[in-house]
């Protein structure tokens, strides 16, 4: 715990040494906290942007001003690439919860892990409510026995262990397949939560491309390679300010000759606060 708390200050005592005057007090609302030693793995986070300085100070600092003004950052890693090279980067276009909630092992590859805290990232998004008449729709619906997996299941409410196969929505296997999640007006996404599918199968969620569509235009949100994709894995994907929309589709992006299946738990859409 002390050892946490030591490098929350140290983000934050760096901030306020460079921030002039006026803008001390800002400090206090934007402090991050050391979540784990090691880097952000490729097949866990996609991270936004990177720098590089030739000390750690003046990395962490930079990184620390760019992410307070990035709304979809919400961490930064910084890492010591060699004793004149340092380099940290702003976290993510998505990142992914492993279902046991499991942080990655404590590494020593001369890089450490601060978040913003829980509270403060969640803030900033509120979940769409069921009276904004949220609905799903999809490429296909699979057939399990005689119970067809419908793309409204990602939206039932059930997600984890109670989310067992009646619970999942599942296409066929197919080209491309797709869900789209529609509600009235249009809002400002600010996050979208990916439940994977829970009972098994947890690798077929691959390259998958999330969009949105406001009036017939379509923007991209995030694409999800799903390199080590695992049953009960949470996707956070972080949509760019400018994403205002009426719908979120997500599709996979087929490779050439071959057929997938879409297999989810639970999808939900969190607009700006
Ligand atoms: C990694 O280190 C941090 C801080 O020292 C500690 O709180 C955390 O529990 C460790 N995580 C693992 C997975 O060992
Ligand atoms: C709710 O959504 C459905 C399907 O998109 C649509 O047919 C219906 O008119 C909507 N109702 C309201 C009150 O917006
Ligand atoms: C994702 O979908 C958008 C819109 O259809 C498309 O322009 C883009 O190329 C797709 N991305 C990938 C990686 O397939």
């Amino acid at each position: 715990m002390e050892f946490q708390f030591l490098n929350t200050i140290i983000v934050c005592f760096l901030a306020l040494l460079h921030f002039s005057r006026n803008q001390q007090s800002r400090c206090a609302t934007y402090t991050m906290y050391q979540k784990f030693i090691g880097s952000l793995h490729d097949d866990r986070a996609k991270p936004l942007w990177e720098i590089e300085r030739e000390s750690v100070q003046s990395a962490k600092y930079l990184c620390v001003r760019r992410c307070e003004k990035d709304h979809r950052c919400v961490g930064i890693e910084i890492c010591t690439i060699r004793p004149d090279l340092s380099r940290c980067r702003g976290c993510c276009e998505w990142y992914v919860i492993d279902k046991d909630g499991g942080l990655p092992r404590n590494a020593t590859d001369g890089c450490k892990y601060f978040d913003l805290s829980k509270d403060g990232v969640e803030s900033r998004g509120i979940r769409l409510s069921a009276n904004s008449n949220v609905s799903a729709v999809a490429s296909s619906t699979y057939v399990h026995y005689d119970t067809p997996l419908l793309a409204s299941n990602v939206l039932d409410g059930i997600y984890g262990i109670h989310c067992g196969t009646s619970k999942t929505y599942s296409s066929v296997g197919e080209t491309n397949p797709w869900i789209e999640v529609t509600w009235s007006g249009t809002i400002t996404i600010q996050r979208i939560v990916i439940y994977n599918r829970a009972d098994c199968c947890g690798n077929r969620l691959v390259d998958l491309n999330v969009t949105y569509t406001n009036n017939g235009v379509t923007g991209i949100c995030g694409f999800y390679p799903g390199l080590l994709s695992r049953h009960g894995d949470i996707i956070l994907i972080y949509c760019p300010l400018e994403a205002h929309a009426t719908s979120v589709k997500l599709q996979i992006q087929s490779k050439p000759g071959q057929l997938n299946e879409l297999n989810l738990c639970e999808v939900e859409i969190y607009k700006k606060s």
